[in-house]
């Protein structure tokens, strides 16, 4: 039985998506099935993240409503275990009720379902969040980003079955210059961390090249995300370094 994890943050732009395409790629160039569902309504740009968006034809709004068949999601070119679905433009209320019956036929049929969820707290990220297994709440190493970090972690707490915080685009420079540690960090929102992302050029740089991030490189933020995906399944890999 597959897993639905989702991608959130309090805080917008703190690299949910960037993440969700990487851990996705990763997941699935180690021969896992992965389902990845833009869950940004309006604002779609995981198939961009993802190398897709040449492809990306099939949105989940398309499978809840009987246009197509999750069988006909479009797969990725070069790691043919990764299919997407886009974000809808719009999606009324009765989208609840079939999001959680495709996640139901997903889960049977994908090892991992990913979920890249929208900026705050919203009626996008309950849909996002609602039927999930588990959560990664992405924050940078700010307070701000932290503080609403944790205000997303509370809300997860009731539905979510397991919750851990990726922080991502640290420096060795940053965390000397605010004092901040690891362990303060996990204090303040009090979830488990399951990763720290260095700030890297490579992830714009592969963006623009239209190529995943652990596709374009294998150093650096690409080699994080990687950690994190072999942590989601269970592999036990020491945290890395921030240079
Ligand atoms: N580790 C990193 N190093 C350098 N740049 C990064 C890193 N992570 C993300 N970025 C950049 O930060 C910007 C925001 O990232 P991204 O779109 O993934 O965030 P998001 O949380 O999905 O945003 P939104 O809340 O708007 O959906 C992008 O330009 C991305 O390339
Ligand atoms: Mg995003």
């Amino acid at each position: 039985m597959g897993q639905v994890l989702v991608v959130t943050s309090g805080k917008g732009g703190t690299g949910k998506t960037t993440l969700c395409a990487g851990i996705a790629s990763s997941l699935a160039r180690r021969g896992q099935q992965v389902l990845c569902i833009d869950g940004d309504i309006g604002l779609r740009n995981l198939d961009i993240a993802l190398g897709m968006s040449d492809t990306a034809t099939v949105s989940f709004i398309d499978v809840i409503e009987g246009r197509c068949a999750l069988e006909d999601a479009p797969r990725h070119r070069a790691m043919t275990g990764l299919v997407l679905l886009t974000a809808p433009v719009s999606a009324g209320d009765a989208a609840c009720e079939g999001f959680d019956r495709m996640l139901r036929q997903a889960r049977l049929q994908f090892d991992w379902v990913l979920i890249d969820a929208p900026a705050g707290i919203g009626s996008g990220f309950e849909l996002a969040t609602a039927f999930a297994d588990r959560a990664l709440v992405v924050s940078g190493a700010d307070p701000a980003s932290l503080r609403d970090a944790g205000r997303a972690a509370q809300l997860l707490r009731p539905t979510v079955q397991q919750i851990h915080l990726v922080v991502n685009r640290i420096s060795r420079r940053l965390f000397r210059q605010i004092g901040a540690t690891v362990d303060d960090m996990m204090d303040q929102i009090g979830l488990p961390l399951l990763g720290l992302v260095p700030e890297d050029p490579n992830v714009v740089l592969a963006a623009v090249s239209g190529v995943p991030l652990v596709q374009y490189t294998a150093r650096g933020a690409a080699v994080a995300v990687d950690h994190i995906a072999r942590r989601l399944m269970d592999e036990k890999v020491a945290l890395m370094r921030i240079r």
